[in-house]
């Protein structure tokens, strides 16, 4: 008797959280895009730093982040993430990055 309720609440319980993680998953999908730009580091972004997340990470930082910052972000994502990116095309990402999102904004 006991034992039978104890399972129906544990089955509650993980049919709860198995629907928030689904939740949490669809919703960054495709609902935000890197901000297209002209610079070379825009396509190596896009092949390099939206496979694991959206770009909507990126509107997160402050726009007054300087180019140190991006950089350090980047690296993060390679030595914390593991982020396949190449060493070469990291300056070329944190162009793109720091012109789009940071503090080397031309608007
Ligand atoms: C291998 C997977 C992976 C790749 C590729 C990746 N990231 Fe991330 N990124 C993560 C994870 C994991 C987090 C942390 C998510 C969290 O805490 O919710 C993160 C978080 C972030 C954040 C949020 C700030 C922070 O410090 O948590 C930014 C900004 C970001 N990534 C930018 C980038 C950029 C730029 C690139 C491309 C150079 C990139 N990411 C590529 C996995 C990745």
């Amino acid at each position: 008797m006991h034992v039978r309720a104890i399972a129906l609440v544990l089955t509650a319980c993980f049919a709860t959280s198995a629907y928030a993680v689904t939740k949490v998953l669809q919703m960054p999908a495709d609902s935000e895009q890197l901000r297209a730009s002209p610079l070379p580091g825009y396509a190596k972004a896009q092949a390099n730093c939206v496979a694991c997340h959206s770009a909507e990470y990126m509107l997160y930082q402050p726009p007054t982040a300087p180019r140190a910052y991006w950089a350090a972000m980047v690296k993060r994502m390679k030595a914390v993430f593991k982020a396949p990116i190449a060493d070469a095309d990291m300056p070329v990402i944190v162009d793109y990055l720091v012109k789009t999102y940071g503090n080397e904004q031309s608007k």
